[in-house]
């Protein structure tokens, strides 16, 4: 069974779906523990009453990154982790502390990379005006918020969404999306080649991408109103 390791920043709803699964037996994996960057953290708590074990290692202790995550890989080494979830961990971590769990580490971002790396990714979405945006699992590697794509979830941006209601959207759809992923590396389903991932599945990379059923029967009108615009 896959040993797993959450890291977490703050609310922790990612990180809950992903001990719900795991406790539902979804995923095959045994959680080590939930760690946070951050002693006030909601998610230790939420993770504390569903009986998972909780650590904090606190940015702020330490004089600079390096000592941070110096002391962050001890305590991630020390329950020698299969795979490393990033979910809502908000500190940037330098490329040689990311290169050391190649292929063992995985972020949800809230947009569909590589559109909007980085933060206010809803913000920067309504304010282009784009129609579709989403979320997606990825590989962590030295360029942040770029790995290899795991998964991608879509959304329909609508005239009346603000950044609260695009993001409480987009967020039931990471929800989805992590829990695919995280268990599709427990079943070792995942290979990641040239940078890209393959998911080993009999329907393959079509897992990989969730298209809300709101936004699947509008498709599905338009495909049933098709044949009267052929001749
Ligand atoms: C999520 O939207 C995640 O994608 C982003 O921060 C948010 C964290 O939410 N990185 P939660 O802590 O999982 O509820």
């Amino acid at each position: 069974m896959k040993r797993l390791v959450i890291l977490i920043s703050g609310r922790g709803s990612n990180m809950a779906a992903i001990l719900d699964a795991v406790r539902a037996g979804t995923i095959a994996a045994s959680v080590r523990a939930v760690i946070s960057n951050r002693a006030d953290a909601a998610g230790l708590a939420t993770a504390a009453s569903r009986g998972f074990a909780t650590s904090v290692v606190d940015h702020g202790a330490y004089r600079d990154r390096e000592s941070f995550e110096q002391a962050l890989g001890r305590a991630l080494d020390a329950l020698s982790p299969d795979l490393i979830v990033l979910a809502g961990f908000m500190r940037v971590l330098s490329p040689g502390f990311v290169q050391s769990y190649a292929g063992r580490m995985m972020n949800i971002h809230p947009s569909l990379l590589p559109a909007y790396p980085r933060l206010h990714t809803h913000r920067q979405a309504l304010a282009d005006g784009v129609r579709i945006h989403g979320c997606t699992v990825h590989f962590v590697t030295a360029d942040v918020d770029h790995g290899p794509v795991v998964a991608q979830g879509a959304v329909a941006v609508r005239t009346s969404d603000d950044e609260e209601t695009l993001a409480a959207r987009v967020l039931l759809v990471e929800h989805r999306i992590l829990v695919d992923a995280v268990r599709w590396f427990c079943e070792d389903r995942l290979v990641i080649e040239a940078g890209r991932v393959r998911v080993m599945d009999e329907l393959g990379n079509e897992h990989a991408l969730i298209v809300p059923a709101v936004n699947r029967s509008q498709l599905d009108e338009s495909v049933r109103r098709e044949p009267r615009h052929q001749p």
